[in-house]
């Protein structure tokens, strides 16, 4: 599994958000993110490969003979692999590399968190630039299946105030995001920005006035909903205010109105039939599945008739080979991301029927990633259906390619 774009230079625009709430990181942190974005290429490359390599040259072959037939499940490949050195040495690696990605940003943020704080109230008071608004509800409980853990392993999770008006959370998870993401997806909000255009591409006619993203952290992914409908009133949730606060300050640094709000988004407080558009980015797999169920009903609940539900996620298992499942999992037992192999295990159109959603306006769709795959890309497959969902995720296996899916609320 490469990822890394040949024409991304990592050690370019190091720390650069590209706005006012980016942390100043010296000459020598700049180089520790390049390194360790090279270390994620890495991982993602040789050593993934000798893992896979190991796996089918030996270990599969062994349980063969041992068994008479192939591994059929993750869980019997992970068990198979548990002792080789090489697959120890790849989650080792990968470990340490997560926790690099944000001791390569913490320093500069530590250093210039009186100054972002500052700058989050002067943006956040300042209407001139855009009329956002922030509701942070301090009585919320945060959930502890979140509040509980460093989920990803990031240091204090996304919910941690350490002192008054925090946004150190905020400011970790999305310089960590670049370092992350940088040479894989192109730019920052590659991901919603993909999809968004596929979306009024693939629905010409749908134009939604009222969108909600749920669980938007610090809304790197929920700008994206403003800028490709710049005529719609924009929503994002999430449980975690320092993410909030610095997710608010940056969407009006950049002059885009967004409006933030602490909420549980699998029981939101918004009236019936508020919104046209309720979406999620890279949510759901850290939710357990009780939570998402009741995620999926409170949406259908706050859609209007001809409103559309729809979710960025990993793909499902059921379009995986046993070694493809295993690989994708491997978060949900190192990298504290516990609910992510029985979110993949389920079904999203049976969760989403389950919801209250007809069957037939269930939707599906993959969306490949311009950055790796050209401009014309996306339209190439515009009028793909459900059942096409495997050719296509193995299609642009090489590359970045966006697995969604949601339904249509028609009554
Ligand atoms: C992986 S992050 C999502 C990333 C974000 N959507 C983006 O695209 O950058 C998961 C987020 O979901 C939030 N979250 C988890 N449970 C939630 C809940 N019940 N309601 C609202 N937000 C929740 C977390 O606080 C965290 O910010």
């Amino acid at each position: 599994m490469v990822w890394l774009n040949p024409h991304s230079d990592p050690s370019a625009a190091a720390s650069d958000l590209g706005h006012a709430m980016t942390a100043r990181a010296t000459r020598d942190e700049r180089a520790r993110q390049g390194f360790v974005t090279a270390a994620r290429a890495h991982m993602y490359g040789s050593i993934a490969r000798a893992l896979k390599t190991t796996y089918e040259c030996k270990v599969k072959p062994a349980f063969r003979a041992r068994k008479r037939l192939d591994p059929k499940t993750d869980l019997e490949v992970h068990r198979a692999l548990k002792q080789e050195t090489v697959f120890k040495f790849y989650s080792r690696y990968r470990n340490i590399v997560q926790g690099l990605v944000y001791r390569s940003v913490i320093p500069g943020i530590e250093r210039d968190l009186p100054a972002l704080i500052a700058r989050a109230k002067a943006l956040s008071q300042d209407t001139t630039r855009a009329e956002g608004t922030l509701t942070l509800n301090p009585r919320l409980k945060v959930p502890r299946y979140t509040g509980g853990l460093d989920v990803h392993l990031m240091p204090g999770n996304y919910h941690t105030d350490h002192v008054a008006d925090d946004v150190a959370q905020g400011a970790i998870y999305e310089h960590g995001w670049l370092v992350f993401i940088r040479g894989i997806i192109g730019h920052l909000d590659g991901i919603t920005d993909g999809i968004s255009k596929y979306v009024r591409a693939r629905y010409p006619d749908f134009r939604p006035a009222r969108i909600l993203d749920l669980g938007c952290t610090t809304g790197i992914h929920t700008l994206p909903w403003k800028a490709t409908f710049p005529e719609a009133d924009v929503h994002g949730v999430d449980v975690a205010a320092p993410c909030l606060r610095f997710g608010h300050a940056r969407a009006q640094s950049r002059g885009i109105a967004v409006h933030y709000h602490q909420m549980d988004g699998s029981a939101t407080t918004f009236p019936d039939a508020s919104f046209d558009l309720v979406t999620s980015c890279m949510v759901l797999h850290e939710m357990p599945m009780d939570r998402v169920r009741a995620l999926l009903q409170d949406a259908r609940r706050l859609l209007r008739p001809g409103g559309l539900m729809l979710h960025y996620e990993l793909p499902p298992s059921t379009y995986m080979d046993p070694y493809s499942d295993f690989f994708l999992n491997w978060d949900s037992c190192y990298n504290k991301e516990p609910f992510y192999r029985a979110f993949r295990a389920a079904d999203p159109m049976k969760e989403c029927r389950d919801a209250g959603f007809a069957r037939g306006d269930y939707v599906q769709f993959v969306v490949p990633s311009t950055h790796h795959f050209g401009a014309d890309a996306p339209a190439a497959v515009l009028n793909q259906t459900a059942a096409d969902t495997p050719t296509l995720l193995q299609k642009y296996l090489g590359g970045v390619r966006w697995f969604c899916f949601g339904a249509w609320r028609s009554a």
